[in-house]
Protein backbone atom coordinates (compact mmCIF):
# COMPACT_ATOMS: atom_id res chain seq x y z
CA UNK A 1 0.00 0.00 0.00
CA UNK A 2 2.12 3.16 -1.18
CA UNK A 3 -1.00 5.48 0.29
CA UNK A 4 -0.87 5.68 4.63
CA UNK A 5 -2.99 7.25 7.13
CA UNK A 6 -0.85 8.62 10.05
CA UNK A 7 -1.16 12.68 9.28
CA UNK A 8 -4.06 12.26 6.94
CA UNK A 9 -7.37 10.75 7.97
CA UNK A 10 -9.36 8.81 5.58
CA UNK A 11 -11.75 10.75 6.80
CA UNK A 12 -13.03 14.07 8.05
CA UNK A 13 -12.99 14.64 11.91
CA UNK A 14 -16.27 16.49 12.32
CA UNK A 15 -15.44 17.36 16.13
CA UNK A 16 -13.34 17.26 18.87
CA UNK A 17 -15.29 14.45 21.03
CA UNK A 18 -14.89 12.74 17.69
CA UNK A 19 -11.13 13.40 17.88
CA UNK A 20 -10.62 12.74 21.47
CA UNK A 21 -12.91 9.44 20.81
CA UNK A 22 -10.20 8.47 18.22
CA UNK A 23 -7.36 8.68 20.65
CA UNK A 24 -6.51 12.16 19.81
CA UNK A 25 -5.59 14.27 23.05
CA UNK A 26 -2.92 12.11 24.10
CA UNK A 27 0.00 14.16 22.77
CA UNK A 28 -0.69 17.42 25.19
CA UNK A 29 -1.82 15.15 28.26
CA UNK A 30 1.31 13.25 27.35
CA UNK A 31 3.59 16.56 27.33
CA UNK A 32 1.84 18.10 30.43
CA UNK A 33 3.45 16.27 32.46
CA UNK A 34 6.97 16.58 30.21
CA UNK A 35 9.36 19.53 31.03
CA UNK A 36 10.10 21.68 28.21
CA UNK A 37 13.27 20.47 27.63
CA UNK A 38 12.06 16.63 27.69
CA UNK A 39 9.44 17.58 24.85
CA UNK A 40 12.25 19.21 22.81
CA UNK A 41 14.44 16.21 23.19
CA UNK A 42 11.61 13.99 22.13
CA UNK A 43 11.46 16.11 18.83
CA UNK A 44 15.37 16.03 18.52
CA UNK A 45 15.09 12.34 18.62
CA UNK A 46 12.51 11.85 16.21
CA UNK A 47 14.45 13.25 13.07
CA UNK A 48 11.24 15.14 12.11
CA UNK A 49 11.92 17.77 9.64
CA UNK A 50 9.69 20.53 8.48
CA UNK A 51 7.06 20.21 5.73
CA UNK A 52 6.92 23.65 4.71
CA UNK A 53 9.78 23.27 1.61
CA UNK A 54 13.09 23.70 3.88
CA UNK A 55 13.25 20.56 5.32
CA UNK A 56 15.02 21.71 8.49
CA UNK A 57 15.52 19.67 11.41
CA UNK A 58 12.46 20.82 14.04
CA UNK A 59 13.83 19.53 16.70
CA UNK A 60 16.52 21.72 16.82
CA UNK A 61 14.21 24.51 15.56
CA UNK A 62 12.93 24.86 18.64
CA UNK A 63 16.32 24.40 20.76
CA UNK A 64 17.39 27.35 19.37
CA UNK A 65 13.71 29.51 19.79
CA UNK A 66 13.91 27.98 23.67
CA UNK A 67 17.37 28.63 23.72
CA UNK A 68 16.80 32.84 22.44
CA UNK A 69 13.60 33.19 24.54
CA UNK A 70 13.00 36.94 25.89
CA UNK A 71 13.47 37.67 30.07
CA UNK A 72 10.45 39.72 29.40
CA UNK A 73 8.06 38.64 27.32
CA UNK A 74 6.32 35.34 26.15
CA UNK A 75 7.51 33.58 22.66
CA UNK A 76 4.89 33.10 20.33
CA UNK A 77 3.92 29.94 18.18
CA UNK A 78 3.15 30.74 14.67
CA UNK A 79 1.34 28.40 12.25
CA UNK A 80 2.19 28.68 8.88
CA UNK A 81 -0.69 27.94 6.85
CA UNK A 82 -0.18 30.30 3.98
CA UNK A 83 0.35 27.52 1.80
CA UNK A 84 1.07 29.52 -1.46
CA UNK A 85 3.42 27.13 -3.26
CA UNK A 86 2.53 26.58 -6.98
CA UNK A 87 1.31 22.66 -6.75
CA UNK A 88 0.65 22.41 -3.20
CA UNK A 89 -2.62 21.78 -1.36
CA UNK A 90 -1.39 19.64 1.41
CA UNK A 91 -2.12 21.88 4.38
CA UNK A 92 -5.42 23.15 3.79
CA UNK A 93 -6.46 19.17 2.80
CA UNK A 94 -4.77 18.65 6.28
CA UNK A 95 -7.10 21.30 7.92
CA UNK A 96 -9.90 20.37 6.35
CA UNK A 97 -9.81 17.03 7.27
CA UNK A 98 -8.78 17.33 11.13
CA UNK A 99 -7.49 21.09 12.31
CA UNK A 100 -7.49 19.48 16.08
CA UNK A 101 -4.16 17.67 15.26
CA UNK A 102 -2.48 20.53 14.00
CA UNK A 103 -3.89 22.77 17.27
CA UNK A 104 -2.38 20.11 19.19
CA UNK A 105 0.47 19.65 18.09
CA UNK A 106 0.76 23.99 18.43
CA UNK A 107 -0.26 23.89 21.94
CA UNK A 108 2.44 21.62 22.76
CA UNK A 109 5.09 23.38 20.95
CA UNK A 110 3.83 26.27 22.75
CA UNK A 111 4.72 24.58 26.53
CA UNK A 112 7.53 23.62 25.03
CA UNK A 113 8.33 27.26 24.12
CA UNK A 114 7.05 28.74 27.25
CA UNK A 115 4.81 30.49 25.02
CA UNK A 116 1.57 32.26 25.58
CA UNK A 117 0.11 32.55 22.44
CA UNK A 118 -0.36 30.25 19.12
CA UNK A 119 -1.12 31.97 15.74
CA UNK A 120 -2.66 29.66 12.95
CA UNK A 121 -1.81 32.07 10.14
CA UNK A 122 -4.15 31.31 6.93
CA UNK A 123 -5.32 33.25 4.18
CA UNK A 124 -8.43 35.35 4.34
CA UNK A 125 -9.41 33.63 0.61
CA UNK A 126 -9.22 30.03 1.98
CA UNK A 127 -12.64 30.56 3.45
CA UNK A 128 -13.28 26.68 4.50
CA UNK A 129 -10.01 26.58 6.28
CA UNK A 130 -10.84 29.58 8.01
CA UNK A 131 -14.08 28.67 9.20
CA UNK A 132 -13.02 24.87 10.65
CA UNK A 133 -10.35 26.02 12.43
CA UNK A 134 -12.18 29.02 14.16
CA UNK A 135 -14.68 25.96 15.07
CA UNK A 136 -11.95 24.05 16.01
CA UNK A 137 -10.38 26.81 18.24
CA UNK A 138 -13.89 27.62 19.82
CA UNK A 139 -14.37 24.05 20.87
CA UNK A 140 -10.62 23.56 22.10
CA UNK A 141 -11.46 27.11 24.22
CA UNK A 142 -14.90 25.91 25.58
CA UNK A 143 -13.58 22.33 26.41
CA UNK A 144 -10.93 24.24 28.58
CA UNK A 145 -8.31 21.98 26.66
CA UNK A 146 -5.66 25.21 26.15
CA UNK A 147 -4.86 27.16 29.75
CA UNK A 148 -2.49 29.80 29.81
CA UNK A 149 -2.38 29.78 25.94
CA UNK A 150 -4.51 31.49 23.80
CA UNK A 151 -5.12 30.79 20.05
CA UNK A 152 -5.85 32.93 17.46
CA UNK A 153 -6.01 32.77 13.56
CA UNK A 154 -5.17 35.30 11.50
CA UNK A 155 -6.04 35.97 7.94
CA UNK A 156 -3.38 37.00 6.01
CA UNK A 157 -3.34 37.94 2.17
CA UNK A 158 -2.44 36.08 -1.33
CA UNK A 159 0.77 37.01 -1.87
CA UNK A 160 2.98 34.19 -2.18
CA UNK A 161 5.78 35.69 0.05
CA UNK A 162 2.84 35.75 3.09
CA UNK A 163 4.30 32.30 3.26
CA UNK A 164 7.57 33.35 3.64
CA UNK A 165 8.69 32.69 7.81
CA UNK A 166 9.69 36.21 8.13
CA UNK A 167 7.32 38.14 6.17
CA UNK A 168 4.70 35.90 7.73
CA UNK A 169 5.72 37.26 11.02
CA UNK A 170 6.15 40.67 9.37
CA UNK A 171 1.91 41.00 8.20
CA UNK A 172 0.96 39.25 11.46
CA UNK A 173 2.16 42.12 13.14
CA UNK A 174 0.30 44.95 10.78
CA UNK A 175 2.97 45.22 7.93
CA UNK A 176 2.89 43.40 4.08
CA UNK A 177 4.33 40.53 3.50
CA UNK A 178 8.23 41.29 2.88
CA UNK A 179 10.78 39.08 4.01
CA UNK A 180 12.81 40.88 7.78
CA UNK A 181 16.81 40.51 7.75
CA UNK A 182 16.29 39.15 11.51
CA UNK A 183 15.62 35.42 12.05
CA UNK A 184 12.43 34.13 13.57
CA UNK A 185 14.17 33.16 16.60
CA UNK A 186 15.92 36.58 17.00
CA UNK A 187 12.47 38.83 16.32
CA UNK A 188 9.02 37.01 16.91
CA UNK A 189 5.92 39.25 16.74
CA UNK A 190 5.73 42.60 18.90
CA UNK A 191 3.26 42.00 21.49
CA UNK A 192 1.13 44.99 21.96
CA UNK A 193 2.59 45.95 25.47
CA UNK A 194 6.20 46.21 23.85
CA UNK A 195 4.56 47.88 20.63
CA UNK A 196 3.38 50.72 22.69
CA UNK A 197 6.30 51.67 24.20
CA UNK A 198 7.80 52.24 21.33
CA UNK A 199 6.10 54.65 19.31
CA UNK A 200 9.30 54.59 16.18
CA UNK A 201 7.55 51.13 15.71
CA UNK A 202 5.39 51.29 12.27
CA UNK A 203 6.05 48.28 10.17
CA UNK A 204 3.68 49.40 7.70
CA UNK A 205 4.60 52.58 6.91
CA UNK A 206 8.56 51.58 6.72
CA UNK A 207 9.05 48.39 5.48
CA UNK A 208 10.64 45.87 7.05
CA UNK A 209 9.96 46.48 10.42
CA UNK A 210 13.52 45.17 11.81
CA UNK A 211 15.48 47.41 9.69
CA UNK A 212 14.25 50.44 11.49
CA UNK A 213 13.91 49.52 14.76
CA UNK A 214 16.95 46.89 16.18
CA UNK A 215 18.29 49.66 17.94
CA UNK A 216 14.97 50.62 20.19
CA UNK A 217 14.69 49.41 23.36
CA UNK A 218 11.64 47.84 22.57
CA UNK A 219 13.35 46.11 20.45
CA UNK A 220 15.26 44.22 22.50
CA UNK A 221 12.18 42.96 23.99
CA UNK A 222 10.72 41.56 21.45
CA UNK A 223 10.59 37.46 22.47
CA UNK A 224 11.46 35.29 19.03
CA UNK A 225 8.32 33.03 17.27
CA UNK A 226 8.78 29.49 16.02
CA UNK A 227 7.01 29.28 12.94
CA UNK A 228 6.14 25.66 11.70
CA UNK A 229 4.70 24.75 8.75
CA UNK A 230 0.89 22.74 9.62
CA UNK A 231 2.06 19.07 8.08
CA UNK A 232 5.23 19.33 10.85
CA UNK A 233 3.05 20.64 13.89
CA UNK A 234 0.54 17.71 12.63
CA UNK A 235 2.95 15.10 13.42
CA UNK A 236 4.18 16.49 16.74
CA UNK A 237 0.94 15.40 18.80
CA UNK A 238 1.91 11.22 18.00
CA UNK A 239 5.77 11.99 18.55
CA UNK A 240 5.16 13.10 22.01
CA UNK A 241 2.35 10.73 22.66
CA UNK A 242 3.99 6.85 21.05
CA UNK A 243 7.77 8.69 21.33
CA UNK A 244 10.35 9.12 18.26
CA UNK A 245 11.18 5.44 17.63
CA UNK A 246 7.82 4.62 16.58
CA UNK A 247 7.86 8.06 14.73
CA UNK A 248 10.79 6.43 13.07
CA UNK A 249 9.42 2.73 11.97
CA UNK A 250 8.45 4.67 8.63
CA UNK A 251 10.32 6.71 5.95
CA UNK A 252 13.91 6.91 5.92
CA UNK A 253 17.02 7.04 8.50
CA UNK A 254 17.80 11.00 7.88
CA UNK A 255 14.10 11.89 6.76
CA UNK A 256 12.17 9.48 9.21
CA UNK A 257 7.90 9.72 8.72
CA UNK A 258 5.62 10.33 6.04
CA UNK A 259 4.79 13.18 3.61
CA UNK A 260 1.70 14.32 2.37
CA UNK A 261 2.29 14.97 -1.55
CA UNK A 262 0.19 16.57 -3.98
CA UNK A 263 0.33 15.73 -7.22
CA UNK A 264 -1.22 17.80 -10.35
CA UNK A 265 -0.53 18.70 -13.82
CA UNK A 266 -0.32 16.31 -16.94
CA UNK A 267 -1.91 13.26 -14.76
CA UNK A 268 -5.75 11.29 -14.67
CA UNK A 269 -6.08 12.74 -11.60
CA UNK A 270 -5.25 15.76 -9.22
CA UNK A 271 -4.87 15.29 -5.54
CA UNK A 272 -3.59 14.56 -2.11
CA UNK A 273 -2.33 11.50 -0.27
CA UNK A 274 0.18 10.55 2.52
CA UNK A 275 2.99 8.11 1.36
CA UNK A 276 5.92 7.33 3.30
CA UNK A 277 8.92 8.84 3.11
CA UNK A 278 11.66 6.97 0.58
CA UNK A 279 8.63 6.17 -1.77
CA UNK A 280 9.55 6.03 -5.37
CA UNK A 281 8.23 9.20 -6.94
CA UNK A 282 6.82 7.68 -10.15
CA UNK A 283 5.20 5.41 -7.41
CA UNK A 284 3.51 8.32 -5.38
CA UNK A 285 2.57 9.85 -9.13
CA UNK A 286 0.77 6.62 -9.92
CA UNK A 287 -0.76 6.04 -6.19
CA UNK A 288 -1.88 9.56 -6.14
CA UNK A 289 -2.23 11.20 -9.28
CA UNK A 290 -3.31 7.61 -11.36
CA UNK A 291 0.03 8.42 -13.70
CA UNK A 292 -0.31 9.75 -16.74
CA UNK A 293 -2.74 10.19 -19.20
CA UNK A 294 -3.68 7.67 -21.50
CA UNK A 295 -1.48 7.60 -24.26
CA UNK A 296 1.00 9.92 -22.83
CA UNK A 297 4.12 10.00 -21.60
CA UNK A 298 5.41 12.05 -18.54
CA UNK A 299 8.41 14.24 -19.52
CA UNK A 300 9.49 15.87 -16.54
CA UNK A 301 8.13 17.17 -12.44
CA UNK A 302 8.91 19.78 -10.70
CA UNK A 303 8.34 19.56 -6.54
CA UNK A 304 6.91 23.83 -6.52
CA UNK A 305 8.88 26.53 -8.19
CA UNK A 306 11.69 26.18 -5.66
CA UNK A 307 13.86 23.62 -6.77
CA UNK A 308 15.50 21.84 -10.10
CA UNK A 309 13.35 19.98 -12.68
CA UNK A 310 13.41 16.11 -12.66
CA UNK A 311 13.55 15.23 -15.45
CA UNK A 312 11.55 11.63 -16.63
CA UNK A 313 14.91 9.60 -16.73
CA UNK A 314 15.03 10.36 -12.74
CA UNK A 315 11.23 9.28 -11.68
CA UNK A 316 12.29 6.19 -9.74
CA UNK A 317 14.03 8.66 -7.11
CA UNK A 318 12.97 8.32 -3.67
CA UNK A 319 10.91 11.38 -2.51
CA UNK A 320 13.13 11.98 0.25
CA UNK A 321 15.14 15.00 1.38
CA UNK A 322 18.44 13.28 0.30
CA UNK A 323 17.26 11.01 -2.56
CA UNK A 324 16.13 14.73 -3.68
CA UNK A 325 19.55 16.26 -3.13
CA UNK A 326 21.28 13.04 -5.05
CA UNK A 327 19.77 14.01 -8.07
CA UNK A 328 20.35 17.98 -7.79
CA UNK A 329 16.92 18.62 -6.79
CA UNK A 330 14.80 19.23 -3.42
CA UNK A 331 11.59 17.87 -2.03
CA UNK A 332 10.21 21.68 -1.45
CA UNK A 333 6.43 20.81 0.46
CA UNK A 334 6.23 17.71 -1.79
CA UNK A 335 4.18 19.09 -4.17
CA UNK A 336 4.42 17.49 -7.53
CA UNK A 337 3.65 19.12 -11.27
CA UNK A 338 4.03 16.54 -13.76
CA UNK A 339 4.80 17.22 -17.34
CA UNK A 340 3.87 14.91 -20.18
CA UNK A 341 4.88 15.13 -23.81
CA UNK A 342 2.46 17.82 -24.88
CA UNK A 343 4.19 20.30 -22.69
CA UNK A 344 6.68 22.78 -23.84
CA UNK A 345 9.12 23.32 -21.25
CA UNK A 346 10.06 26.98 -22.91
CA UNK A 347 6.43 27.78 -21.89
CA UNK A 348 6.87 26.29 -18.22
CA UNK A 349 10.00 28.06 -17.68
CA UNK A 350 8.61 31.72 -18.77
CA UNK A 351 5.48 30.64 -16.48
CA UNK A 352 7.45 30.16 -13.58
CA UNK A 353 10.01 33.03 -14.13
CA UNK A 354 6.47 35.27 -14.59
CA UNK A 355 5.18 34.10 -11.27
CA UNK A 356 8.46 34.70 -9.06
CA UNK A 357 8.96 38.31 -11.00
CA UNK A 358 5.64 38.99 -9.95
CA UNK A 359 5.52 37.87 -6.53
CA UNK A 360 9.13 39.38 -5.43
CA UNK A 361 8.80 42.55 -3.59
CA UNK A 362 11.47 44.24 -4.42
CA UNK A 363 13.24 44.87 -1.15
CA UNK A 364 16.42 43.85 -3.39
CA UNK A 365 16.22 45.36 -6.96
CA UNK A 366 18.04 42.45 -8.94
CA UNK A 367 15.66 39.62 -7.58
CA UNK A 368 12.94 42.03 -9.31
CA UNK A 369 14.53 44.04 -12.11
CA UNK A 370 16.38 40.77 -13.19
CA UNK A 371 12.89 38.60 -12.57
CA UNK A 372 10.69 40.91 -14.68
CA UNK A 373 12.86 40.78 -17.21
CA UNK A 374 13.62 37.11 -17.17
CA UNK A 375 10.08 36.75 -17.46
CA UNK A 376 9.68 39.08 -20.55
CA UNK A 377 12.74 37.72 -21.94
CA UNK A 378 11.43 33.88 -21.59
CA UNK A 379 8.29 35.14 -22.91
CA UNK A 380 9.52 36.48 -26.01
CA UNK A 381 11.38 33.58 -26.50
CA UNK A 382 8.11 31.23 -25.93
CA UNK A 383 6.11 33.47 -28.91
CA UNK A 384 9.62 31.71 -30.84
CA UNK A 385 10.77 35.36 -31.05
CA UNK A 386 13.66 35.32 -29.35
CA UNK A 387 17.18 35.48 -30.54
CA UNK A 388 20.45 33.14 -29.27
CA UNK A 389 21.19 36.92 -27.90
CA UNK A 390 17.82 36.17 -25.69
CA UNK A 391 19.06 33.05 -24.65
CA UNK A 392 22.43 34.85 -23.47
CA UNK A 393 20.78 37.37 -21.50
CA UNK A 394 18.56 35.08 -19.49
CA UNK A 395 21.88 32.88 -18.91
CA UNK A 396 23.42 36.56 -17.69
CA UNK A 397 20.00 37.44 -15.32
CA UNK A 398 20.12 34.20 -14.40
CA UNK A 399 23.21 34.82 -12.47
CA UNK A 400 22.61 38.77 -10.94
CA UNK A 401 18.78 37.66 -10.12
CA UNK A 402 20.15 36.69 -6.82
CA UNK A 403 22.81 39.55 -5.74
CA UNK A 404 22.77 40.94 -2.43
CA UNK A 405 19.04 38.80 -2.57
CA UNK A 406 17.38 39.25 1.54
CA UNK A 407 15.03 35.14 1.07
CA UNK A 408 15.44 32.25 -1.12
CA UNK A 409 12.66 33.71 -3.80
CA UNK A 410 15.55 35.13 -5.91
CA UNK A 411 17.39 31.54 -5.50
CA UNK A 412 13.99 29.97 -6.84
CA UNK A 413 14.65 31.35 -10.16
CA UNK A 414 17.62 30.08 -10.62
CA UNK A 415 16.81 26.71 -9.33
CA UNK A 416 13.62 26.18 -11.42
CA UNK A 417 14.43 28.01 -14.72
CA UNK A 418 18.19 27.77 -14.76
CA UNK A 419 17.58 23.66 -14.37
CA UNK A 420 14.72 24.06 -17.22
CA UNK A 421 17.10 25.86 -19.32
CA UNK A 422 20.18 23.50 -18.85
CA UNK A 423 17.84 19.95 -18.78
CA UNK A 424 15.68 21.04 -21.82
CA UNK A 425 17.99 23.15 -24.01
CA UNK A 426 16.86 21.38 -27.25
CA UNK A 427 13.35 22.87 -26.95
CA UNK A 428 14.67 26.55 -26.22
CA UNK A 429 16.57 26.06 -29.53
CA UNK A 430 13.87 24.66 -31.32
CA UNK A 431 11.86 28.46 -30.48
CA UNK A 432 14.96 30.23 -31.82
CA UNK A 433 15.36 28.26 -34.95
CA UNK A 434 11.45 28.62 -35.57
CA UNK A 435 11.08 24.99 -35.46
CA UNK A 436 8.41 24.47 -32.82
CA UNK A 437 4.84 26.62 -32.89
CA UNK A 438 4.98 29.77 -30.87
CA UNK A 439 3.05 29.58 -27.72
CA UNK A 440 2.18 31.14 -24.53
CA UNK A 441 4.18 31.07 -21.01
CA UNK A 442 2.09 28.65 -18.89
CA UNK A 443 -0.14 29.84 -16.19
CA UNK A 444 1.91 29.16 -13.04
CA UNK A 445 -0.17 29.76 -9.88
CA UNK A 446 -1.13 28.61 -6.73
CA UNK A 447 -3.39 26.42 -5.86
CA UNK A 448 -7.13 27.82 -5.17
CA UNK A 449 -8.60 24.09 -4.74
CA UNK A 450 -8.90 20.72 -5.96
CA UNK A 451 -12.43 19.68 -6.69
CA UNK A 452 -13.41 15.77 -8.01
CA UNK A 453 -9.85 15.13 -8.68
CA UNK A 454 -9.36 18.14 -11.21
CA UNK A 455 -7.38 20.94 -9.54
CA UNK A 456 -7.88 24.84 -9.65
CA UNK A 457 -5.58 27.16 -10.26
CA UNK A 458 -5.61 30.54 -9.52
CA UNK A 459 -6.74 32.57 -12.87
CA UNK A 460 -6.36 35.88 -11.66
CA UNK A 461 -2.75 35.20 -11.65
CA UNK A 462 -2.64 36.32 -15.17
CA UNK A 463 -3.56 39.99 -14.37
CA UNK A 464 -1.41 40.28 -11.24
CA UNK A 465 0.98 42.86 -11.75
CA UNK A 466 4.11 43.49 -10.38
CA UNK A 467 3.47 46.32 -8.50
CA UNK A 468 0.49 43.16 -6.92
CA UNK A 469 -1.92 45.17 -7.71
CA UNK A 470 -4.13 44.09 -10.70
CA UNK A 471 -4.82 47.89 -12.24
CA UNK A 472 -5.15 48.14 -15.92
CA UNK A 473 -2.14 49.38 -15.97
CA UNK A 474 1.57 48.57 -14.57
CA UNK A 475 2.53 51.75 -11.88
CA UNK A 476 6.17 50.62 -12.71
CA UNK A 477 6.82 50.49 -9.14
CA UNK A 478 8.14 47.98 -7.01
CA UNK A 479 5.50 46.86 -3.97
CA UNK A 480 8.31 47.73 -1.37
CA UNK A 481 7.95 51.39 -2.50
CA UNK A 482 4.34 51.54 -3.53
CA UNK A 483 2.81 49.79 -0.61
CA UNK A 484 4.21 51.28 2.67
CA UNK A 485 1.80 54.11 3.58
CA UNK A 486 -1.22 52.57 2.30
CA UNK A 487 -3.60 50.62 4.54
CA UNK A 488 -3.24 47.16 4.72
CA UNK A 489 -6.53 45.42 5.59
CA UNK A 490 -4.78 42.80 7.83
CA UNK A 491 -3.82 45.96 9.99
CA UNK A 492 -6.36 46.32 12.54
C1 LIG B 1 9.05 32.54 -1.01
C2 LIG B 1 8.76 31.56 0.07
C3 LIG B 1 7.46 31.14 0.29
C4 LIG B 1 7.18 30.21 1.30
N1 LIG B 1 5.88 29.81 1.48
C5 LIG B 1 5.59 28.92 2.48
C6 LIG B 1 4.24 28.51 2.70
O1 LIG B 1 3.31 28.91 2.00
N2 LIG B 1 4.01 27.63 3.72
C7 LIG B 1 5.04 27.16 4.53
O2 LIG B 1 4.78 26.39 5.45
N3 LIG B 1 6.30 27.54 4.33
C8 LIG B 1 6.61 28.40 3.34
N4 LIG B 1 7.91 28.81 3.16
C9 LIG B 1 8.94 28.28 4.09
C10 LIG B 1 8.94 29.09 5.38
O3 LIG B 1 9.76 30.24 5.20
C11 LIG B 1 9.51 28.30 6.57
O4 LIG B 1 10.68 27.66 6.18
C12 LIG B 1 8.53 27.27 7.10
O5 LIG B 1 7.31 27.84 7.46
C13 LIG B 1 9.14 26.65 8.34
O6 LIG B 1 8.33 25.61 8.82
P1 LIG B 1 8.88 24.13 8.90
O7 LIG B 1 10.22 24.20 9.60
O8 LIG B 1 7.86 23.42 9.71
O9 LIG B 1 9.01 23.64 7.51
C14 LIG B 1 8.22 29.72 2.14
C15 LIG B 1 9.54 30.14 1.91
C16 LIG B 1 9.81 31.05 0.89
C17 LIG B 1 11.22 31.49 0.66
S1 LIG C 1 15.03 38.26 -2.50
FE1 LIG C 1 13.33 39.06 -3.71
S2 LIG C 1 11.47 38.39 -2.69
FE2 LIG C 1 13.18 38.11 -1.23
S3 LIG C 1 13.21 40.01 -0.01
FE3 LIG C 1 14.58 40.33 -1.76
S4 LIG C 1 13.29 41.27 -3.36
FE4 LIG C 1 11.92 40.41 -1.83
Amino acid sequence: MTVVHRVLHPSPITSLAEYLERGGGKGIETAAGLRPQRIIALVRASGLRGRGGAGYSTGRKWQTVARNRSPVEPSTVVVNGAEGEPGTFKDRTILRINPYQVIEGAMIAARAMGADLVVIALKRSFEAECARVRAAIEEITAAGWSPGTQLEIFEGPDEYLYGEESALLETIQGGYPFPRVSPTFRRGVFKLSVADADESHDGARTGSSDVHTTTSAAAAHVAPALVNNVETMANIPRIVARGPQWFRTVGTKRAPGTLVCTVTGSTRVQGVGEVRIGTPLCEVIEAIGGGPRPGRRIKAVMSGVANPVIPAALLDTPVSYEGMAGIGSGLGSSGFIVFDDTVDMVAVAAGTARFLGIESCGQCLPCKQDGLVLADLLAKVCRSEGTDHDLAMIRRRLVTVTDRSRCYLATQQQNAVGSILERFAEEFAAHVEGATPPTEPLLVAELVDIVDGVAVLDERHRHKRPDWSYDEVYSGKVPAESLPGTPAPWRT
